[in-house]
């Protein structure tokens, strides 16, 4: 996807990265990042192989009712917004003893490798060490070997794994310390 500026440029994407920002959104907003959240997993899904009959409860099939039902004490979504549209999303839940979940981390393809799914990571750990939280935990797709190294680069650390009979890849987990 190209931006350009009031005078017809070509806007870069290091430059669009600056000016992106992360803000809370609410349920009013939730079709434009239900979107966004849809058609980021759907990648994944096409990577494996997945369809919605293979795997229907994969992330790339959420319905829009699923993703109000998470609105629960504790729960805050978040979006990235760059050009003034929704192309990333994250949640937090806290659940309580200094720990956060991090769920749904989402760039839309056409803005990825820009440094937004850093910079919402970066966001998460800024919130939680604001509000006094000790960890985040996550999980992924075990099987997305890139994913993990990506996780890995930007200070997670693995703490296991679980195979789940009705989904069709192996669950891993992580956390981040505040205090490391
Ligand atoms: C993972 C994701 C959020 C990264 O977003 P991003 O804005 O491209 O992230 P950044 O620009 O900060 O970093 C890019 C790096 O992410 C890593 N990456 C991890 N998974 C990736 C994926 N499925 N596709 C592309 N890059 C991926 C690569 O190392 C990439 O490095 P590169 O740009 O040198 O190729 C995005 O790829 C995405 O939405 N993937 C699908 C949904 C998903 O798997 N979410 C994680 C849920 S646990």
């Amino acid at each position: 996807m190209r931006w350009y500026d009031n005078f017809n440029r070509v806007v870069p994407s290091w430059y669009l990265g600056d000016i992106a920002e992360v803000r809370t959104v609410t349920a009013e907003n939730l079709p434009e990042y239900a979107d966004v959240i849809r058609r980021s997993f759907l990648t994944v899904a096409q990577d494996f192989g997945w369809t919605r009959e293979t795997a229907p409860g994969f992330r790339a099939y959420i319905t829009d009712e699923e993703l109000l039902a998470r609105y629960v004490v504790g729960y805050t979504p978040f979006a990235l917004f760059a050009g003034g549209k929704i192309a990333g999303f994250v949640s937090l839940t806290d659940k309580g003893g200094g720990v956060f979940v991090l769920n749904l981390l989402s760039v839309a393809p056409e803005y990825r490798h820009c440094g937004y799914g850093g910079k919402l990571l970066d966001f998460c750990k800024d919130r939680v060490r604001a509000l006094g939280g000790e960890k985040i935990t996550l999980d992924y797709i075990e099987e997305n070997t890139r994913l993990k190294s990506w996780y890995i680069a930007n200070g997670f650390v693995h703490t296991g794994t679980q195979k789940l009979d009705y989904l069709p890849f192996t669950s891993g987990f992580m956390e981040w310390r505040a205090a490391q």
